[in-house]
């Protein structure tokens, strides 16, 4: 029994978007790159008939034992990153949906080590069956890639400062264990704290950024989306923070841009992989009812048939 419960962000927008005019293709096969819990999986299953397909990734085990259990002949799971979308046939796929990040059980539960809220193991890995954990991490980086992570992925002003006093600790008394030590180690290296956040939160997304490679993992699910998705099928994001979202934001400019060529200044323009549709947050309600929703952003872009 599964103790820990996640609140599906965007359910019925993000399912809906999935498909023109609510599901008037109920016999394809749909992908959720993000099972979760199987909030949007389940809704989507729900608008598929018996020839339709969805196949769901998540890296996490527990996400996987969840899905295992759904038993419908219509739903596959993966265990493994949703860069391997690019492993499905190409032109397959009628909907791609990813809500990126974690999923509540994941933060809630102290024995993750995602948040510094609760004590727990600094680990941090989605995939715990494979890969380092941020306090191994940890333990043998050098400042410089420390604070680059920190920097990068944190956009943490006191990047330099946190990264200096995470090796001293190391060096007096040994390497990082817990969310609790580092959580303390930071509010120490952090000089100015900003309003209502707490000052770990910035390394905290950072190193869970780090850790589980979600950008890069970002970039290649997308590319592949381009391949696997067919005519008019449809891609769904849901991002939320401003990294993850300029990724998003800029992959579908740059694939729904009209590109003409200098040199021929008469050609017509290159023709356009993508259509961007829509971008929809959150409404007052639902972030109301759910606050971990207030960062969202949705966009929606439909495969073009070049
Ligand atoms: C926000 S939750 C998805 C919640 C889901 N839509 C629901 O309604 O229950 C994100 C999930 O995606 C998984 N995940 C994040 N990045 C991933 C990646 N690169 N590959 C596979 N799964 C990933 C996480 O383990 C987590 O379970």
């Amino acid at each position: 029994m599964d103790p820990w419960r996640h609140t599906t962000v965007l359910l019925n927008e993000a399912v809906d978007a999935l498909s023109a005019d609510s599901f008037t293709k109920p016999d394809q096969t749909y992908v959720d790159a993000t099972f979760g819990r199987g909030g949007h999986s389940r809704l989507i299953l729900s608008r598929l008939d018996p020839a339709g397909r969805l196949i769901a990734f998540d890296k996490d085990p527990e996400a996987v034992a969840v899905a295992n259990a759904i038993g419908d002949p219509r739903f596959s799971i993966r265990h493994e990153g949703f860069s391997a979308l690019r492993e499905l046939p190409g032109s397959s796929v009628a909907g791609v949906l990813l809500d990126l990040g974690v999923s509540s059980p994941q933060i809630d539960n102290p024995a993750r080590g995602f948040s510094f809220r609760g004590d727990g193991p600094l680990d941090m890995r989605m995939d715990t069956t494979r890969g380092e954990s941020v306090a191994d991490w940890l333990a043998t980086a050098d400042a410089g890639q420390i604070a680059e992570v920190i920097r990068e992925y944190g956009e943490e002003r006191f990047a330099v400062q946190i990264a200096k006093a995470i090796v001293a600790r190391r060096q007096e008394r040994g390497p990082l264990a817990t969310t609790t030590e580092l959580a303390q180690l930071v509010a120490g290296a952090v000089k100015t704290r900003e309003p209502g956040q707490d000052p770990a939160t910035r390394t905290f997304q950072a190193l869970r950024i780090f850790i589980n490679a979600e950008l890069e993992e970002l970039q290649q699910a997308l590319e592949a989306s381009l391949d696997i998705l067919q005519t008019n099928g449809r891609l769904v994001v849901i991002s939320f923070h401003s990294l993850e979202d300029r990724i998003v934001k800029q992959f579908i400019a740059r694939h729904s841009r009209e590109v003409f060529d200098r040199r021929a200044p008469f050609a017509l323009p290159k023709p356009m992989k993508l259509k961007a549709l829509d971008r929809i947050k959150p409404t007052a309600e639902e972030i109301a009812a759910n606050p971990r929703a207030r960062s969202a952003i949705m966009r929606v872009a439909e495969r073009t048939g070049v």
